[in-house]
């Protein structure tokens, strides 16, 4: 019998891990990840005329307008690796009018995890993050620091996670950090931004796919998370497989 691709949406505060979970999902079970904060992040490096656009709104922490997110998911979506493997929606819906337009597609997903996490625990999250602009890998300058130093070397923080002047304020203070907590006012701002622009939002969102929703602690290690998440998505292919067994 033929598989039925699982589809599957994540959604959480900034910083709440959701790349994280998303790179141990997709290893395990082979889904096609769809992050619309990377496909814009790919649109901005390139200069495509949506990463101009949506440059601006991103760097200051802002959602991006709704009618380019719908139209570059709807189209990811539709692509035949999405439809044959399954998918995993990752940073998509945002808003009211998002969930919408995949309702409009009877696009939905079989489970909706929602990460939960502290807000202080989100922004320290932000403070110590760190991409690998080779592999897309994310780290963690305390949790999860990079395995050589070579990968050391090249990691980046993102725009909306800090400003340059701040990076150059946390190098030298690094060694204060945990004593001094040294948030700089500009970096706060944008990242209390997009935690303000997410908490106006995720009660539309959560009400939306109540019906498949499940909160998950995601305030412990990743492995642990992952072990809940895990067992989630085997439920529901092994649920799928004693279905398809009796028909
Ligand atoms: P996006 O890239 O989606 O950003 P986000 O939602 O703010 O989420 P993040 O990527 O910041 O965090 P994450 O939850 O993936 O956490 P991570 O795994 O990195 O969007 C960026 C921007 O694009 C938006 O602001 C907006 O402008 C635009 N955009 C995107 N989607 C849009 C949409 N649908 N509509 C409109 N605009 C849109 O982890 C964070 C850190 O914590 C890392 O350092 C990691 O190592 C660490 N960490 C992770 N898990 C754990 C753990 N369990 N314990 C300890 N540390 C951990």
């Amino acid at each position: 019998c033929v598989k039925e691709p699982l589809k599957v949406m994540i959604s959480g505060a900034p910083a709440s891990g959701k790349g994280t979970q998303c790179e141990l999902i997709v290893q395990k079970f082979g889904l096609v990840h769809i992050s619309t904060g990377d496909l814009l992040r790919e649109e901005v490096s390139s200069g495509t005329e949506i990463g101009n656009k949506a440059k601006e709104f991103m760097n200051s922490g802002s959602l991006v307008p709704d009618e380019i997110v719908i139209a570059m998911v709807a189209g990811r979506l539709s692509r035949e690796d999405a439809k044959k493997n399954g998918w995993l929606l990752d940073g998509f819906p945002r808003t009211f009018a998002q969930a919408q337009s995949l309702d409009k597609l009877n696009v939905k997903p079989d489970i909706f995890l929602l990460l939960d996490v502290p807000e202080e625990i989100l922004i320290e999250r932000c403070v110590g993050r760190r991409l690998d602009p080779v592999t897309g890998k994310i780290y963690h300058v305390k949790s999860y620091p990079p395995e050589s130093d070579e990968v050391k070397a090249r990691l980046v923080m993102r725009p909306d996670d800090t400003e340059e002047k701040v990076f150059a304020f946390w190098t030298c203070c690094s060694l204060a950090f945990s004593m001094f907590k040294p948030y700089s006012r500009g970096f706060l701002l944008k990242v209390k931004a997009r935690l303000q622009i997410y908490k106006q939002n995720s009660e539309a969102i959560i009400s939306a796919y109540s019906d498949v929703m499940i909160k998950i602690d995601a305030n412990r290690p990743k492995e642990m998370v992952f072990e809940e998440t895990h067992t989630l998505l085997s439920q529901i292919n092994l649920n799928r497989m004693i279905k398809t067994g009796k028909t």
